[in-house]
C-alpha cells in the first residue's frame, strides 16, 4: 500500500505572493516525512511561485485541471505538457466543481485522464454523488458510472498511477463531512469495482475522502483503514490547519 496522500486543493484563492508567504509559513511548522505524503494543488498562476518556494522538499506539485489536448488553438486552457514543464506531479481531473459549473463529463475527463497518464503526470480522478442522488439511494450506481466511463480504455498499469478522490457533493464546503461510516462504505465500494473491472489489488491504489475535512474530523476518518488520505478545501487554506491535518494522518 502506498503512503497516506494529504492534497491541498487551493480552488480559486491566493495571488502568487500570497502562495509564496503560505509555503514559507507552512514549512516553519511542517517538515515532510515519508509517512505522509503531501501535495498542495494551487490556481495555475501560482504553480511556478508555489514551486520555487517549495525548492527541494518532497511537498508535490498539483494542477486543479489540465485541457485534455497536448497544445493547439485551444484558447484559455493549459496543456498536462505545460504542467510537467513547471513540475506538477498530479493533477486533479473530474473536480465536482468542474463537472457542475463547467459541464465537464465523464467522456471529457476519459479523454484528460488519457491525456495526463500520456505525459507522465498522476491524475486524481474525483468522483461523487449529489444529495439528491444519495437520498434516492443512487450513490453506488453514481460513483460506478464515473469510475467506469472517467477510467475508461485505460490499462491496469495505469490505474495503478492513479488516486481516486471520494467527495460527495453534499459535504463540499458545507461544513457537513461524510460520516466515517459513510465514507468508508463508498470508498469499500471504489475498491471492489477496480478490482473486479481491472483484476488489481485494491492496496495498490489510494482512495482519499474529501469534502469538509478539517482539523477536528480528520483523526476519526483517517481511522478507516479504508481511507488512505485527504483532498482538502478551505481547511488547507491556513497553514496551521493543513498541518494539523497531516499530523492527524501521521498519528494513524
Ligand atoms: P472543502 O474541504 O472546502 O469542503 O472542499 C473539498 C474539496 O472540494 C477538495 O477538492
Amino acid at each position: 500500500m502506498p503512503s497516506s496522500l494529504i492534497a491541498g486543493n487551493w480552488k480559486m484563492f491566493k495571488t502568487a505572493s500570497e502562495a509564496r508567504l503560505f509555503i514559507q509559513d507552512f514549512l516553519k511548522i511542517y517538515t515532510p516525512t515519508d509517512s505522509v505524503e503531501v501535495l498542495i494543488a494551487p490556481p495555475f498562476t501560482a504553480l511556478q511561485a508555489v514551486h520555487d518556494a517549495l525548492g527541494s522538499t518532497t511537498i508535490a506539485l498539483a494542477a486543479q485541471n489540465v485541457c485534455g489536448e497536448k497544445e493547439g488553438a485551444f484558447t484559455g486552457e493549459i496543456s498536462p505538457l505545460m504542467l510537467k514543464d513547471l513540475g506538477c506531479k498530479y493533477v486533479i481531473v473530474g473536480h465536482s466543481e468542474r463537472r457542475q459549473h463547467y459541464g465537464e463529463t465523464n467522456s471529457l475527463i476519459n479523454q484528460k485522464i488519457h491525456s495526463v497518464l500520456a505525459h507522465d503526470l498522476l491524475p486524481i480522478l474525483c468522483v461523487g454523488e449529489s444529495l439528491e442522488e444519495r437520498q434516492a439511494g443512487h450513490t453506488p450506481r453514481v460513483i460506478e458510472k464515473q469510475i467506469q466511463e472517467g477510467l475508461h480504455n485505460i490499462a491496469a498499469d495505469q490505474v495503478r498511477q492513479l488516486t481516486i478522490a471520494y467527495e460527495p457533493v453534499w459535504a463540499i464546503g458545507t461544513g457537513l463531512a461524510a460520516t466515517v461510516e459513510q465514507a468508508t462504505e463508498v470508498h469499500i465500494q471504489i475498491g471492489q469495482v477496480i478490482e473486479e473491472k481491472w483484476k488489481i489489488d485494491r492496496q495498490d491504489i489510494r482512495i482519499l475522502y474529501g469534502g469538509s475535512v478539517n482539523a477536528e474530523n480528520a483523526t476519526s476518518l483517517f481511522q478507516s483503514s479504508a481511507i488512505n488520505g485527504a483532498l482538502v478545501g478551505k481547511a488547507c487554506l491556513n497553514p496551521d490547519t493543513f498541518a494539523k491535518i497531516i499530523f492527524s494522518a501521521k498519528k494513524t
